[in-house]
């Protein structure tokens, strides 16, 4: 057995996976085999959300079931709707996601039977109900009576309708849908690697996504597309933008929303978001956001060399469309709920406990003095 330490288990190969991969030399990324990027030109998030799942893209059948199913269970219960209303206004919406799904798991009736069919059906029904308990809980801080969801709206449709009322136009829809679809998978990340950790024991599929969420939550995964936020309102206008990059540079800081762990070279999902931010931008008649956007990339690349990820161009654009800042990592929760899943369910299928190592490093062997003695 080798002593070595690989701090943030760096280039270590834990297991197999069917469900992504992710290729930095050639800027790539693939679900199930297909292009990232081609999906989100020709498919819906429906359409991605049941290949994650399942292995393969439906066909007009699978998918109209698919869709039923997802329809039949986005109510969620009077007592789920209730705690929500009385979650702290306060509260950061992730705390409040966490706290629903572990909720949900109270209430599932098949909450520790893992068998496939089980987690399946488990799965749907997180998948339907997490958006409409986040939308609920998006109205009932600002004291708005919550909007439950409405048969015939696509997932994005419904998540709009149930936070605002009204649906965007088809663009910003489409955006909206191309953002879940980039963040549904991501292979071995640090949320999803969690999920497979709980897994790993023979846990419950609630307790490993309570355990992801808690984990997507942190600035350096998940939380960076909020940071990324906070950061451009402190710009405040594109005049301002090169000096403070530069700043923070000087300064050493870390920029929210440039580096990754596995991409040195750029993030394959950025060209794809970025073209929807820049759509979303014309849409909305407004491009203070994206001129910020490109003096602080261009700097970061040219000073740096360090490349946007996926959170960098998400931030600005959900901002656009409307969201509260602290709910952008929440509408990441609601699209990788299928990757946690699809992770979960393959981690079932050739389970090994996950347990590794630590080399010790403190006080040498002492004898316990008595209370009195010490
Ligand atoms: N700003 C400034 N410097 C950076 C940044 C950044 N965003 N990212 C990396 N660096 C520097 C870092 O300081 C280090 O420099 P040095 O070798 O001189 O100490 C070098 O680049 C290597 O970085 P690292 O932190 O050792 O790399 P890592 O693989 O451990 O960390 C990361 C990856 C994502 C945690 C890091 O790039 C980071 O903190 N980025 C900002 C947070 C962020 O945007 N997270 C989203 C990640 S991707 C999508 C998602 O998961 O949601």
């Amino acid at each position: 057995m080798s002593d070595e330490i690989k701090k943030g288990l760096l280039g270590i190969v834990v297991d197999e996976t069917t469900i992504s991969q992710v290729m930095p030399d050639i800027n790539s990324l693939t679900y199930r085999g297909y292009a990232v990027q081609d999906l989100c030109e020709k498919c819906t998030f429906e359409e991605v959300a049941f290949l994650v799942l399942n292995g393969d893209l439906p066909n007009k059948k699978e998918l109209s079931k698919f869709k039923k199913e997802i329809e039949v269970n986005r109510n969620i219960s009077i007592n789920l709707r209730e705690i929500v209303k009385h979650m702290p206004k306060k509260a950061h919406p992730m705390d409040v996601a966490r706290t629903i799904v572990s909720v949900l798991g109270l209430e599932d009736k098949q909450t520790t039977d893992n068998s496939p069919k089980a987690n399946m059906k488990k799965t749907i029904r997180i998948f339907a109900k997490t958006p409409t308990a986040i939308a609920a809980f998006f109205r009932a801080r600002k004291g708005k009576k919550i909007i439950p969801p409405k048969k015939g709206l696509s997932f994005s449709e419904n998540f709009f309708y149930m936070c605002f009322g009204k649906v965007p136009s088809k663009d910003i829809v489409k955006a909206f849908d191309v953002s879940l679809i980039l963040y549904a998978e991501h292979s071995f990340n640090v949320s999803t690697f969690t999920a497979r950790t709980i897994t790993s024991s023979l846990s419950d599929i609630h307790g490993a996504i309570t355990g992801a969420i808690a984990s997507l939550k942190g600035p350096l995964h998940g939380g960076a597309n909020e940071e990324v936020m906070h950061m451009m309102n402190k710009i405040k206008t594109p005049e301002k933008a090169h000096k403070w990059i530069n700043n923070a540079l000087d300064k050493k800081e870390v920029v929210m929303g440039f580096g990754h762990r596995v991409y040195k070279r750029g993030d394959s999902r950025v060209p794809t978001m970025e073209k929807y931010f820049r759509k979303v931008s014309n849409a909305k008649h407004d491009k203070k956001f994206v001129k910020i956007y490109d003096i602080v990339k261009n700097v970061m690349i040219e000073k740096k060399n360090i490349h946007p990820n996926v959170d960098y161009p998400t931030g600005p654009t959900y901002h656009l469309m409307g969201f509260d800042t602290d709910f952008f990592t929440p509408i990441f929760v609601i699209s990788r709920i299928t990757g946690w899943s699809a992770h979960v369910m393959e981690q079932h299928t050739a389970n090994k406990l996950i347990r590794p190592l630590s080399k010790y490093t403190g006080s040498d062997h002492r004898k316990v003095l008595l209370l009195s003695q010490r």
